[in-house]
């Protein structure tokens, strides 16, 4: 048995994607490394192969197939709609693009909600079909059970509170959590239950920088922050909205590193027109029959070609 993974050992993948800069595989405990070497962890999401690919050939630390895709990927307007079966595959899409990165897959909504055995259940499933590393789940101290009995399972959990958009409607709106003393110290509670029932990391989401600092400091395990302001020990964006594919306004929380969307319109418009005007394809971009083929070709067609009578 190899006790050393090298780079490229996961399942899943078929064609080797070209090798990242630093070709060692992140590990849950080379994250936890990281916190306690005050490195920030970068963490992005990737639904996909080519996406998720190019995420881990830049160095990204976490892959998250977020349920984020329901909404930049399926068009819902929430993230309630996706299903179990739908995640799995959006999720081994994205095994087979990543060799470096963990890769982390969320639990959708209801995968969990119901009873626990369900929960580990659905979660087994992310890791036998899909190659995922660890799950996410949201929620705080009402996931204690749970999280007991995932890593009961072998299975790897990373907590999400705060603003937590399976709980859309209860919070009334995507809401920033945590905005008074008694709500920040409900929400620490939530994060050390997490710790402490075995949580390998957690996203805090939408809540006051000085909270989230606060949690960071309080915790040893890793804190992934989206709206959480920089203290926290490693960031998390949502691809398409660094990108700008979300044909929405961006929150307050998000930076555009790109604009692929005016990319694609241009691309798009480009090859439209050159269709249009037959510029597309040219003879280069054409393929042809071999030279004796064409004289052939030629010949025939001057065979059955009418003769021109003699007046
Ligand atoms: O679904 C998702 O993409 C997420 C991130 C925003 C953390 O949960």
């Amino acid at each position: 048995m190899n006790l050393t993974p090298s780079q490229g050992a996961q399942s899943g993948a078929s064609s080797p994607p070209t090798a990242s800069t630093t070709s060692f595989k992140v590990t849950l405990p080379s994250l936890q490394e990281k916190k306690r070497a005050r490195t920030p962890i970068v963490a992005l999401t990737a639904y996909d192969y080519a996406s998720a690919r190019i995420v881990d050939e830049s160095d990204i630390d976490l892959v998250l197939v977020g349920d984020s895709l329901a909404m930049v990927m399926l068009g819902y307007d929430s993230t309630l709609p996706v299903t179990v079966d739908e995640m799995l595959l959006f999720t081994r899409a994205a095994r087979r693009g990543v060799r470096r990165a963990l890769l982390v897959a969320d639990m959708p909504y209801g995968s969990y909600h119901a009873s626990v055995g369900d929960g580990v259940t659905n979660a087994l499933r992310f890791l036998k079909e899909a190659g995922a590393e660890a799950v996410k789940i949201e929620g705080g101290r009402n996931r204690v059970e749970l999280v007991h009995a995932l890593v009961d399972a072998e299975v790897p959990v990373v907590g999400h509170i705060g603003l937590t958009p399976q709980s859309v409607h209860r919070m009334g709106g995507y809401r920033v959590q945590g905005k008074s003393v008694s709500a920040a110290e409900h929400l620490l509670e939530d994060a050390q239950a997490l710790e402490a029932a075995g949580a390998s990391m957690l996203v805090l989401e939408g809540i006051p920088r000085e909270v989230a600092a606060h949690i960071t400091a309080e915790l040893s395990i890793p804190t992934i922050g989206i709206g959480a302001g920089p203290e926290c020990d490693g960031q998390i964006l949502v691809l398409h909205d660094l990108l700008n594919l979300t044909f929405a306004p961006a929150a307050k929380f998000v930076r555009r590193y790109g604009d692929v969307a005016a990319q694609m319109h241009a691309a798009i418009g480009q090859y439209r027109q050159d269709v249009a005007t037959r510029t597309f394809p040219n003879d280069a971009e054409s393929y042809h029959l071999p030279q004796g083929e064409r004289d052939r070709m030629e010949q025939n067609a001057r065979d059955l070609a009418p003769k021109h009578k003699k007046a």
